[in-house]
């Protein structure tokens, strides 16, 4: 039995009042979901602040983190302040930094393995671009991905993991892909990871899907056998939405 797990990526999105009030109502309206876990990744300058409203459901996550644990890498985030600040998850390998910072299989291998040695939990994305998907090219895609990511991790490790499908033509365009689609690929993904270390992990590996998600689509999607949870962008932003996003996969 694997308990899903809703997460919103903020993005690039919030000021620090508004972040505090949506994490401040999230916890009143659900004090205590035991049957679904949930998580926001907030920009890093205002992790600080919220972190210390994570509460034993609401974890907070950085949307990055670097694989050095100092160094000279102006602008970047090191997994040991990361970890100091008290902050749960690291989002990893998401298409926009894929895309616009040459985040690349190697890298996003390279920060899993050091978010791991500093007990923050990785959630991983994956997933192809239109053009891939058009050419019949998305197991491909996903295959090589996953697997270079998840490349020297331990059964033990990955535990810790999640895995996001994230197909690049979903994210913040309105096009989900349908629930039949999302469900085909995140069982490719279980099966590439039951290859890789075994079918015990592959039954225990939590897999979400991402790309507009919305409360109009959520259900169906988490009712999919293979689908156990969502990564969230716009629809996570406001706080009803995100608790009703919650309450559909509490129920699911
Ligand atoms: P949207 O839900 O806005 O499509 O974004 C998805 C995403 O990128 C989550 O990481």
């Amino acid at each position: 039995m694997r308990i899903p797990i809703i997460a919103g990526n903020w993005k690039m999105n919030k000021t620090r009042d508004e972040a505090l009030r949506f994490i401040y109502e999230v916890n009143r309206a659900m004090p205590d979901v035991s049957e679904v876990e949930t998580a926001i990744f907030a920009q890093s300058v205002h992790l600080r602040c919220l972190v210390k409203r994570q509460g034993d459901n609401l974890k907070i996550g950085s949307q990055n983190v670097h694989y050095e644990e100092s160094g000279a890498f102006t602008g970047e985030v090191s997994p040991i302040a990361l970890k100091e600040l008290g902050v749960t998850y690291a989002l990893i390998g998401h298409s926009e930094r894929r895309s616009y910072y040459n985040e690349t299989d190697e890298s996003v291998n390279k920060k899993i393995h050091k978010a791991l040695r500093h007990t923050l939990r990785p959630i991983v994305c994956v997933g192809e671009v239109l053009s891939e998907r058009e050419s019949g090219k998305t197991f491909e895609v996903v295959e090589r991905q996953t697997r270079l990511a998840l490349e020297g991790l331990t059964s033990e490790q990955m535990d810790e993991v999640v895995i996001a499908y994230e197909p690049v033509w979903a994210i913040g365009t309105g096009k989900t892909a349908t629930p039949k689609m999302a469900n085909e690929t995140c069982s490719d993904i279980r099966n590439i990871v039951e290859k890789l270390f075994s079918k015990e992990v592959a039954d225990k590996v939590r897999i979400q899907y991402g790309g507009s998600v919305n409360t109009g689509n959520i259900k169906e999607l988490m009712s999919m056998e293979h689908i156990d949870g969502a990564l969230v962008g716009g629809a996570s932003l406001d706080e009803l939405s995100f608790i009703e996003l919650v309450n559909v996969a509490k129920e699911a």
